[in-house]
């Protein structure tokens, strides 16, 4: 089955002989046990049986199904935010004083959660460029356990060259680790290229309608009960009306992919023609740092533009704010048009000076491409930066 024949039919449930065409929501808490749950539980088989759902729910494995196999991963395991999955998959491989390479350019949930590791676990953090394979090698010790880097960047929209890092992660045993929430699986599938393990922020494209909170870890089947474990110890499982939301988003991915791919492309060359515009980032543009790599590797682009208008930050919050159409709000991958800046959202945890070293300038916008009619958006943003 292609992509988009696999996320509407793939984890069809059929229960005793009934057969819905839409899997129902299982909202229990627990399940009546007999022997062979009483058998599995003995033999530490908890999750194929059904015991109690933050283990386990009938909903909510419909939906691992169904974005394994869109990641093209073996399993896969949900959690009630993107920020759980991350924090879960790293626990699950690194011990105290183990090292992690990650990149400053990430999410400023995922950086802070770095910090927070750091200092309680005393686990080594470095950075490197997720451009320079060699340098995220040469930041490796005999104690790395972990490469931690986004597929496109937050918000920088730098891609993770995954290639020149895979001979020596494998040699090393060091686990990739790959946060693809900008691409979607639509986009990109990481597996594919050498990652251990996909992680998402749910949150985004995959739920795409900004109404729910939720994660993922997609990887071999070994690593996603691994990861399983440490989130039925954490408590950090979705609830079951969650994960119908969740199905429910899945089976329109494709085509919200499509359009957000198309709209941010015409919006990128838009903006990169416009005279208060300095500079625009995204992976369909000429001028983008890996254009090549980009178009071999991704469908598409994805809805995230990364801009920078002429101007300070205060600039760019009077931009916002002269939008009529696209909404000034944190967050992204809805179908809604959103726009914000790293400096006081999503990265208000690196110093100025450190946005600066990996590139957030002053001026800095961040833009979610929705999927309304990209001329009505072009023309909003066109106004908002006349006014300036
Ligand atoms: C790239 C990325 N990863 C992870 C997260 C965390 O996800 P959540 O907010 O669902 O916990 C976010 C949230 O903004 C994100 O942008």
């Amino acid at each position: 089955m292609k992509f988009a024949t696999k996320a509407i039919h793939v984890g069809e449930l059929n229960i005793d002989g009934i057969r819905p065409v839409i899997n129902p929501i299982f909202q229990t808490t627990n399940y009546i046990m007999d022997d062979e749950a009483y058998e599995k539980l003995v033999q530490g088989k908890s999750r194929e049986a059904w015991i109690y759902t933050r283990l386990n729910n009938p909903t909510r494995r419909a939906v691992e199904e169904k974005l394994a196999s869109l990641e093209q991963g073996e399993d896969a395991v949900l959690f009630s935010s993107g920020i759980g999955a991350v924090a879960a998959t790293l626990l699950t491989f690194l011990s105290p004083s183990d090292h992690v390479v990650s990149s400053k350019d990430l999410y400023g949930g995922s950086f802070r959660l770095l910090m927070e590791l750091k200092e309680k676990l005393n686990i080594g953090v470095s950075f490197a460029n997720p451009m320079e394979p060699e340098g995220i090698i040469d930041s490796a010790t005999p104690r790395t356990k972990v490469f931690f880097f986004e597929s496109l960047s937050n918000p920088l929209l730098k891609p993770f060259l995954i290639e020149g890092v895979v001979d020596f992660a494998r040699r090393r045993g060091i686990k990739i680790v790959v946060d693809n929430t900008f691409l979607s699986p639509y986009n990109y599938n990481p597996l594919k290229n050498g990652a251990d393990i996909v992680v998402h922020s749910i949150t985004k494209y995959i739920g795409g309608h900004s109404d729910l909170i939720a994660g993922a870890a997609i990887g071999s089947k070994e690593d996603i009960e691994k990861i399983w474990h440490t989130m039925i110890t954490l408590g950090a499982s979705p609830d079951p009306i969650q994960c119908f939301l969740i199905e429910r988003s899945i089976k329109t991915l494709a085509v919200r992919m499509e359009k957000h791919n198309k709209n941010a492309q015409r919006i990128a060359r838009f903006l990169s023609k416009h005279s208060k515009v300095e500079r625009v980032i995204h992976p369909s543009l000429e001028t983008y740092y890996e254009y090549e790599y980009a178009k071999k590797n991704f469908k598409g682009g994805g809805g995230m533009v990364t801009f920078k208008i002429k101007g300070n930050d205060q600039d760019g919050i009077r931009f916002m704010r002269n939008l009529q159409i696209i909404k000034e709000a944190a967050s992204l991958g809805g179908v809604e048009s959103l726009v914000s800046m790293p400096f006081n959202t999503s990265h208000t945890s690196l110093s100025k000076e450190d946005r600066l070293l990996v590139g957030i300038e002053e001026g800095t916008i961040r833009l979610s491409v929705g999927i309304e009619d990209a001329e009505d958006l072009i023309n909003d943003l066109d106004s908002a930066l006349r006014a300036l």
